[in-house]
């Protein structure tokens, strides 16, 4: 497809507990994208994987195909679209990484939609659509590169090297949890409900971070690997010393320490990155994205580097799974001619950026 050709693209993301379908039009090629979001259409399943403390797949699985066809309806009823056929210019589907029973919903679907309209299609990585994000903020289309992104989600913490768009080198990346499980973790031990970071971060406001000294682990190594595992079972041993001692103790001080430690290794990384590669920006993504610590602290940090670096914040409302973000990742395969042949798209769980 051509550069300056203007794309709608319908996307489609089920790579975990979300069923998402997105309507996006997209133009200005590699150099200045630009993107407009008609229809963003995010079911959550949390309610029903919340009684089992995570994702069940098979459970996804069911509830994707249950909620697919109705998102479809409400998707293209959001952005006015009569004629799929004549209005969509490429479906994009996310196919990994993920749970497999959960992408291969989306992947079927996505056949049965390429059929009937005939139309290209493009195979898409759940973690480029974390990273391309901040490209849905109105505000934002030129990225100064080479950019450093910080992505931070359920499944993974990576920092990646963006020479530019499509062009990714993961410098490092968790060697256990990752960062939001991390935070899952301890929110479950904190007997709070799940999805846990959103509520670790609102105890977290109250608390006094220098309540109890957590490790920050693999702060020192000079490699971008994280590793979250350490410092969750500090958080359980803690927990147990203080239950063994009946010593009274404030959930509020646990989770700030907590979130505090996890911040520091992530900024830390992510700023000794970007001063390694000479980053002209830093990207942050991913559902981590979202913790208010995390972005002040990231922009406070910028600020007082002096380096004139930029910093684009996945914007709030877009920091969880959607598949706006699948579709903005999809614009630039699109304008490169990579498109799938919607018979041999497969689903892979560990599918890398
Ligand atoms: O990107 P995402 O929506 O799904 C995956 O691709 O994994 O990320 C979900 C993760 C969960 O672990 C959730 O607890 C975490 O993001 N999360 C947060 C916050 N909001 C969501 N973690 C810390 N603070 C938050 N405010
Ligand atoms: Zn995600």
């Amino acid at each position: 497809m051509a550069k300056d050709q203007e794309l709608t693209i319908l996307a489609i993301e089920t790579s975990c507990d979300e069923t998402a379908i997105a309507v996006v039009d997209a133009s200005g090629g590699l150099l200045l994208p630009k993107f407009r979001v008609r229809a963003n259409i995010v079911s959550s399943q949390i309610k029903m994987h919340a009684p089992y403390g995570g994702v069940v797949p098979n459970l996804a699985k069911r509830e994707h195909i249950r909620n697919l066809p109705i998102i479809l309806k409400q998707a293209l009823r959001k952005a006015s679209i009569g004629n799929p056929q004549k209005e969509i210019s490429a479906i994009a589907v996310t196919t990994g990484p993920g749970l497999e029973p959960a992408l291969w919903t989306g992947i079927t679907f996505t056949q049965k939609l390429a059929e009937e309209w005939r139309l290209p299609v493009i195979a898409a990585n759940h973690m480029e659509g974390h990273l391309v994000t901040p490209l849905l903020n109105a505000r934002v289309s030129k990225v100064a590169f080479p950019t450093i992104a910080l992505l931070v989600s359920g499944g993974h913490t990576q920092i990646v090297l963006v020479k530019k768009w499509g062009d990714y080198t993961v410098l490092g990346e968790t060697v256990d949890d990752a960062a939001g499980e991390a935070f899952d973790k301890v929110a479950r031990m904190l007997e709070l409900p799940y999805p846990g970071g959103p509520e670790v971060s609102r105890l977290a406001r109250t608390g006094n971070r220098y309540g109890f000294s957590f490790p920050r682990p693999m702060l020192q190594q000079k490699n971008y690997n994280f590793s979250f595992s350490g410092l969750k079972t500090a958080v359980l041993y803690q927990l147990r010393d203080l239950t063994e001692q009946k010593t009274p103790f404030s959930k509020n001080d646990i989770a700030a320490s907590f979130e505090d430690a996890v911040i520091d290794v992530l900024m830390t990384k992510t700023m000794r990155a970007a001063a390694e590669y000479k980053a002209r920006s830093i990207i942050i993504g991913g559902g981590v994205a979202a913790n208010a610590r995390l972005r002040s602290r990231m922009r406070d940090a910028v600020k007082k580097e002096k380096q004139g670096r930029a910093l684009y914040l996945a914007p709030l409302s877009m920091t969880g799974d959607n598949a706006a973000m699948i579709a903005a990742s999809a614009y630039f395969h699109a304008i490169s001619n990579d498109f799938a042949s919607w018979k041999k798209l497969e689903a892979h769980a560990n599918l890398p950026l």
